[in-house]
């Protein structure tokens, strides 16, 4: 059995990832030592290949690999990897579900709801005016969290936001039963989730129904004065939407891991905006140790007909 680790989308970006790309080897080899791993473009026979490991994968690649029994992303958006039209509708597609990258998406969102929740801007710019003006901060149970999309990462979410005291409305496609957060179900309690929202939370995966999700009609319907945290996908959010509701006071403040061109161009107006916060895509960054371990784990059950951890609903999208 063979191995192809597909990293990066060209010779350049494979030179820039080389040290990135040296530690998935590492790790791969250090789960199982006797692993037949083959690093693209230098596979070998493609007929010896049985799995494709991929990561930002060079466009169009797919069609060669008639003969694996799957494609593993390590990733935990697909919608990159589904945009390309080479993939073969026969094979199937394993993302990453790595608890220690849920950790990771969790303390995102704990860091921003608490910096909302806490006004940490406020006392910070009332400091820089040696401003002694006291007032009682938010108590967490006047203010909800709505956490929009309750797969993997959304889930755990919601559940440790939850856990630690926050009053906590999950929604998602399809119904869910999740202790201590109220679930909303799909198009028909859209608007209801979102009237109850004061931290809208987006982590949904980057499909047709979510495209542009993050509108103006959406920011109308939470509650007034709401934040977002966008730590979905870029393509999710209308940027000239999120202006006009920070400017007219509709929204407080957004902050935005996922843009829709990375890097977010120099000169973008989210840069310098007072009341967005940019981080360059790291609310989690897939980490080869520790996602290593899921990668051969599925690869075991694959080869023994076992149905992998986050096989891919292809007609979902997610
Ligand atoms: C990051 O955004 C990922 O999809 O893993």
């Amino acid at each position: 059995m063979a191995i192809g680790l597909v990293i990066g989308r060209d010779e350049n970006e494979r030179k820039k990832m080389s040290s990135y790309i040296q530690e998935w080897m590492d790790s791969l080899l250090a789960q199982d030592p006797q692993l037949d791993l083959r690093l693209y473009p230098n596979l070998g026979d493609i007929n010896e290949i049985d799995f494709i490991v991929v990561l930002n994968a060079p466009t169009g690649i797919f069609k060669e690999f008639t003969h694996v029994k799957a494609i593993l992303t390590l990733t935990a958006g697909v919608d990159s990897l589904l945009s390309d039209n080479s993939l073969l509708p026969h094979i199937p597609i394993v993302r990453i579900e790595d608890p220690f990258m849920a950790d990771d998406i969790c303390q995102y969102a704990l860091t921003y709801v608490l910096q909302y929740m806490k006004q940490v801007e406020h006392w910070h710019n009332l400091q820089k005016h040696h401003d002694w003006d006291r007032r009682v901060p938010f108590v967490f149970s006047s203010k909800t969290i709505g956490v929009m999309g309750l797969g993997y990462l959304g889930k755990r979410v919601a559940v440790t936001l939850s856990q630690l005291g926050f009053t906590v409305n999950g929604w998602s496609q399809s119904p869910k039963e999740i202790p201590g957060v109220t679930v909303y179900t799909g198009q028909d309690q859209f608007i209801d989730f979102l009237q109850h929202t004061d931290i809208a939370v987006c982590l949904l995966p980057l499909t047709l129904n979510t495209r542009d999700i993050l509108n103006k009609n959406t920011f109308s319907h939470l509650k007034k004065g709401a934040h977002i945290i966008n730590m979905g996908r870029g393509e999710q959010l209308v940027e000239e939407d999120l202006l006009a509701a920070l400017d007219s006071g509709q929204l407080t403040g957004a902050t935005l891991d996922v843009f829709r061109q990375e890097p977010l161009p120099k000169d973008h107006l989210f840069w310098d905006h007072p009341k967005i916060i940019v981080t360059p895509h790291i609310a989690s960054i897939t980490n080869p140790r520790t996602a290593a371990v899921q990668v051969v784990e599925n690869i075991k059950r694959m080869q023994k007909s076992e149905e992998p951890i986050g096989k891919v609903d292809l007609t979902q999208g997610y």
